[in-house]
């Protein structure tokens, strides 16, 4: 754990210098606005630690799987989203010497990330090596406002010292490999480079899937704040572009860079247009300025935070903890393009190769559900009715037949490109997610609908699989579940993992449910569409004799559902046990001793009774918190978050406030020291769910909103807004009480338990 950011409302800060944690700061100073986005390294030369990062999302590579051993049923590829043409390039050079953070010597610095206007600022002084001393002070956005344009202003200032020898290059550079590549290949090459008046582009294409993206850059030069009219000499390499500029600088002059930069991708335009769309798009933002597209771009922020913000009064850590969360989920995914879905690291890094995982439907839809727009969460379950014949092609890969549908692990265009036999062939829960996910968006929305449209479609497929990946087994006469992965992937080709065992009984379940009523409330279509999947009577009597028959390890003496078959064969030494220095243990133990131990990455059991609250008594769900919790290591960024929503339904009031710390200050204080890989994009919308489902108690029954809210013990009260159907309401829970407004929208009854 790491705590030298600071904590304020509305901004992130680190207010001296941090070369070893410079990596981490890039993770969370990210910027992005759903279109693309970057991490926050510096806009000039850094030769420290230092991993540039630029992503334009939906533009990604299937890198060459590689493995030790090949197995059957691997998929070729793991999709990468991919690096890309890094637009920041700026080297400045005075009297020769390159501005350059890591060499020179920082004699002040401060940086922030301003979450309600959205923009990065610096602002430090340096000495170069010949003594000459120079202020910078910069600003970046990735403007919300403009969707495919980016920009920012540096100035640096000459303190002690006059120069007639200072260059600038403003550069992009579009000769990036991605950090993770698999075997260390680049992915891009040119179309083609060029220049205008003052700007250059860059123009790649990804290898194999072709892909192509224009990154173009405009410049504005000022002196004292006037505009400077210069010629700039063109540098042009491969997959490169640059402005050279020479100027002179008297003492306490200020010169300021304005870069103004547009990425557009070959999904979103005709490549014929690139050229002429992207040097009317830079002409475009330069002539309306920097300062004008700041306050566009914060304007737009505005509108995101008057729905999103969640307002906690009287403790700044935790107030800044749920906003940065509620920030990057809002850089990662604006749901304005169906075609897109969430990466775990969204474009703060390269781990989990921006494809889609389980954890949007499972962590991300319950936020998108309140707090944007229908059309987004109905825009992320039509994601994957559009991959369902993939999803199709993907079992037949492993053998199975007649329609099942297994969703993949990890996924950019449908097809599974995850490659560790134990997760892509194993972890096959995520299938269930899918299916709940179906079932949460229409129990929140009222969308019925969208049950015949294309829900049901999806659940059959689901379904049927999960009929074909059960055994009967002569001795327990029941049906078993062999070979799984659960969430905690700690264990691997596990026997009965409970969880799977159960949300695949529910999928069961809900599937005869969703048929059952599609034809009852909208017959012809849903004759219609029943029949275009050949759903026979035959398997409507399987799919019944598996709901009845199956089989769910159970530990009778405690009273608790067994992670799978023979857990309790293990030794049961609390996480307490682990000596200290020895967490995370993924960081510091053999995998054998990990998948041997008792000790578990995130909520397994526990997921499925979060998922499935109402199936069980508190006195079940307290028996396994409390049997459960103990073990388990938190490893997953998933973990704290369902662990806080549980710990708040059974009144353990410190411990959710515990969970949800943890799960909202997870990478600002690195907690799990990975942030430098990215930040944990996908369990940020575990943070919200903490307060809003945890503390808020928010949950929808039988169509109607209910709460049982609590109040942290040091809070003096928090304050959400959430869109339920037609109506907008904001919830505040304060020492007082709980209000609950109406903000638009018609009247609606809401249930509150004390
Ligand atoms: C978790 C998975 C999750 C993945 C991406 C892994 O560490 O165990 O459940 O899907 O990260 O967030």
């Amino acid at each position: 754990m790491k705590q030298y950011l600071q904590h304020n409302p509305w901004k992130i800060i680190e207010d001296s210098f941090h070369p070893e944690f410079n990596e981490i700061t890039e993770s969370v100073f990210s910027l992005g606005n759903g279109r693309m986005g970057q991490r926050g390294s510096f806009e000039e030369t850094y030769s420290g630690k230092t991993l540039q990062g630029n992503y334009v999302a939906g533009v990604y590579y299937p890198d060459k799987t590689r493995v030790g051993w090949w197995k059957n049923g691997y998929p070729e590829y793991f999709a990468k989203v991919l690096n890309a043409a890094n637009w920041l390039g700026l080297e400045i050079s005075i009297d020769g010497i390159v501005v350059d953070l890591h060499t020179a010597k920082i004699l002040d610095f401060y940086r922030e990330l301003d979450m309600k206007e959205g923009f990065l600022f610096r602002k430090c002084k340096i000495e170069l090596a010949n003594g000459n001393i120079v202020s910078i002070v910069s600003k970046r956005i990735n403007s919300m406002a403009d969707d495919e344009s980016v920009a920012y202003s540096f100035s640096i200032t000459a303190e002690n010292f006059s120069s007639k020898d200072v260059k600038i290059k403003a550069f992009i550079d579009g000769d990036i490999s991605n950090k993770d590549s698999n075997y260390g290949e680049k992915f891009w090459e040119e179309v083609k480079t060029g220049f205008g008046q003052n700007s250059s582009f860059v123009w790649s294409k990804t290898l194999k899937t072709g892909f192509e993206v224009y990154t173009g850059q405009l410049i504005k030069l000022f002196v004292n704040n006037q505009i400077q009219d210069l010629q700039a000499e063109k540098i042009q390499q491969v997959k490169y572009t640059g402005l050279n500029y020479s100027i002179s600088l008297n003492q306490g002059d200020e010169l300021t860079i304005q870069k103004f930069a547009v990425n557009l991708s070959s999904e979103n335009h005709k490549v014929s247009t690139f050229e002429q769309k992207g040097q009317d798009y830079l002409n475009r933002i330069a002539e309306k300025g920097f300062e004008q597209m700041v306050k566009d771009h914060s304007v737009a922020w505005g509108r995101k935070w008057a729905i999103n913000d969640i307002i906690i009064d009287g403790d700044i850590a935790a107030q800044q903890g749920i906003r940065f969360n509620i920030f990057q989920l809002n850089q990662t995914y604006t749901g304005e393009d169906e075609r897109l879905n969430i990466g775990p690291k969204g474009f703060t890094g390269e781990k989990y190769g921006g494809s889609t995982y389980w954890d949007t439907e499972a962590y991300c839809v319950p936020f998108y559900l309140a707090t944007a727009p229908q059309k987004v969460a109905k825009n992320l379950l039509i994601y994957r009715w559009k991959q369902l014949d993939r999803a199709i092609e993907n079992a037949g890969k492993l053998g199975f037949s007649k329609g099942a549908a297994l969703y993949p692990m990890v996924t950019m265009n449908g097809e599974e490109c995850h490659n560790e036999w134990e997760i892509t062939f194993e972890e096959i829960h995520r299938n269930g997610a899918i299916a709940y996910a179906i079932k949460d968006y229409v129990d929140y929305t009222g969308d019925r609908k969208h049950l015949v449209e294309y829900g049901w479609e999806v659940l059959v497929g689901i379904a049927r699989f999960w009929a074909q990946r059960v055994n009967w087994s002569e001795d327990k006469q029941k049906y078993v579940m062999l070979g799984v992965t659960g969430p905690n992937e700690y264990e691997n080709n596990v026997n009965n993992n409970w969880y799977t065992n159960y949300i695949a009984t529910w999928c069961l379940k809900y599937t005869l449910e969703v048929y059952q009523e599609i034809l009852k409330d909208f017959n012809s279509e849903a004759n219609q569409k029943i029949s275009s999947t050949n759903f026979t009577q035959a398997e409507i009597t399987q799919f019944e004799h598996i709901v009845s028959n199956m089989y769910f390890p159970r530990d009778e003496k405690r009273g608790v559902y067994l992670q799978q078959d023979g857990f309790l064969d293990k030794e049961l030494i609390p996480v307490s046990g682990i000596p200290a220095g020895q967490r995370p243990i993924n960081q510091n133990w053999s995998w054998d001793r990990i998948l041997r131990s008792v000790y578990i990455k995130q909520a397994d059991v526990l997921q499925g009774i979060y998922f499935f609250e109402d199936d069980f008594s508190l006195e079940e769900l307290e028996r396994n918190y409390n049997f459960y919790e103990p073990f388990t290591v938190h490893e997953s960024s998933l973990s704290p978050c369902v662990h806080s929503i549980l710990a708040a339904k059974l009144g353990k009031e410190d411990k959710s406030y515990e969970f949800y710390n943890r799960a909202a200050r997870l990478d600002l204080d690195d907690y799990n020291n990975d942030t430098e890989d990215g930040c944990h994009i996908t369990s940020m919308a575990g943070t919200w769910m903490s307060i809003v489902k945890g503390f808020g108690g928010m949950k929808v029954k039988n169509n109607q909103l209910h709460f049982k809210p609590f109040l942290p013990s040091h809070w003096n009260s928090y304050a959400f807004k959430i869109n339920f159907r037609e109506t907008q309401l904001e919830v505040n829970v304060g020492k007082k009480g709980t209000e609950i407004k109406i903000l638009s929208g018609p009247q609606i009854e809401v249930k509150v338990e004390s």
